[in-house]
């Protein structure tokens, strides 16, 4: 198991959602962190001011890649288009999430990279015959982001093979939690429903809301990409990171009902393009043998500790206008 404490840590998105948790976690560690963002859907406030390196520019821009890389000993790959602009400009999606990630994995061979862990999504997953879904399922790709994470996905593992670089692929399954801005247009369900709730609006269930999806708190995910980061096993393998608990959109919404305790029936509007999985719900036994990681925080914790998180958000929001 190599400790990340001292380690020179380049996260790529590390202004996002996901990343900036990393971000901070690896602070806590001790590791040397640097970000680099273009801050597309990322903002610089989601970052301690001090204390870190920032570099504003993109993952498509090689020749800054190939500069930033080779200093660093981890990289945390989460800088990608989201599935929302992706479906709307798959060109951006495919310059972004696949040719960035070539160019962090050319820049690392022949470097002393010694790990590379790769965010990659359920969504490669599409509408699965069984569940829940193993690593090594058959996959259907329904959207052009679940393309473009499995392509990055199979760079790296070929790069692996190839050429023995150290990477080791996380497929994530609807995170959420505290740092999730709902501001943000292409941000998840649950920020976007705690959101209306506050606003006295009631939650948008896009389709009838009985499509499933397996919810997982955001320190869980991150506990697991740094896991996929230091453990020996984790090289070369891709790892479900989920619960294992198949949450309905009208379950979450009754949840977080509950949780605001703000009385607002959802409303149904029409499925969106985006929204082509039925069901969902990840089979976490490898991640748990291999890394030895279970997630810990329940959905009704997770979505109590988000409310609150939005709540104080939402009071300092308030109070920076009328002061
Ligand atoms: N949040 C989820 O539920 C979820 C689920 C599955 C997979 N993922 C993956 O996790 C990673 C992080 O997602 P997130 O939810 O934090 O999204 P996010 O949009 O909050 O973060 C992505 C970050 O990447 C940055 N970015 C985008 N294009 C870039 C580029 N060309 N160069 C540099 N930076 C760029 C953005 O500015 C942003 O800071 C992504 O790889 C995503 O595919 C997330």
């Amino acid at each position: 198991m190599m400790t990340l404490h001292g380690r020179r840590v380049l996260v790529t998105g590390g202004a996002g959602f996901v990343g900036a948790a990393l971000v901070k976690r690896l602070m806590r560690e001790g590791a040397h962190v640097t970000v680099l963002d273009d801050l597309f859907t990322g903002r610089r406030k989601n970052l301690p001011a001090t204390g870190l390196e920032f570099i504003e520019g993109s993952v498509c821009d090689a020749p800054l890649v190939e500069r930033v890389v080779p200093e660093h000993e981890v990289i945390l790959h989460a800088a990608a288009r989201n599935i929302v602009v992706s479906t709307r400009n798959p060109r951006e999606d495919f310059q972004t999430n696949i040719g960035g990630t070539l160019n962090l994995l050319l820049a690392a061979r022949g470097s002393n990279v010694r790990r590379i862990v790769y965010t990659s999504s359920a969504s490669v997953y599409g509408n699965p015959r069984t569940l829940p879904l193993n690593e090594d399922d058959p996959l259907s790709l329904l959207t052009p982001y679940a393309v473009s994470k499995l392509a990055g996905e199979h760079y790296c593992m070929a790069f692996y093979e190839s050429y023995g670089l150290p990477v080791a692929a996380v497929r994530y399954s609807n995170i959420y939690g505290p740092g999730q801005d709902p501001a943000n247009p292409y941000c998840g369900v649950v920020a976007k429903f705690v959101e209306a709730l506050f606003a006295g609006r009631p939650p948008v269930i896009h389709g009838d809301g009985s499509q499933t999806r397996d919810f997982t708190y955001i320190d869980d995910a991150v506990e697991a990409t740094l896991l996929a980061a230091s453990a020996e096993r984790a090289l070369g393998e891709v790892f479900n990171v989920g619960t294992g608990v198949e949450t309905s959109v009208n379950q979450l919404a009754a949840l977080l009902v509950r949780t605001t305790g703000v009385p607002i029936e959802p409303a149904h509007t029409d499925r969106r393009d985006v929204d082509n999985i039925r069901r969902r719900v990840v089979n976490i036994e490898k991640t748990r043998r291999a890394l030895r990681w279970v997630p810990e925080v329940t959905l009704e914790e997770g979505l109590r500790r988000t409310v609150e998180w939005q709540r104080s958000e939402a009071r300092s929001a308030s109070t920076a206008q009328t002061a």
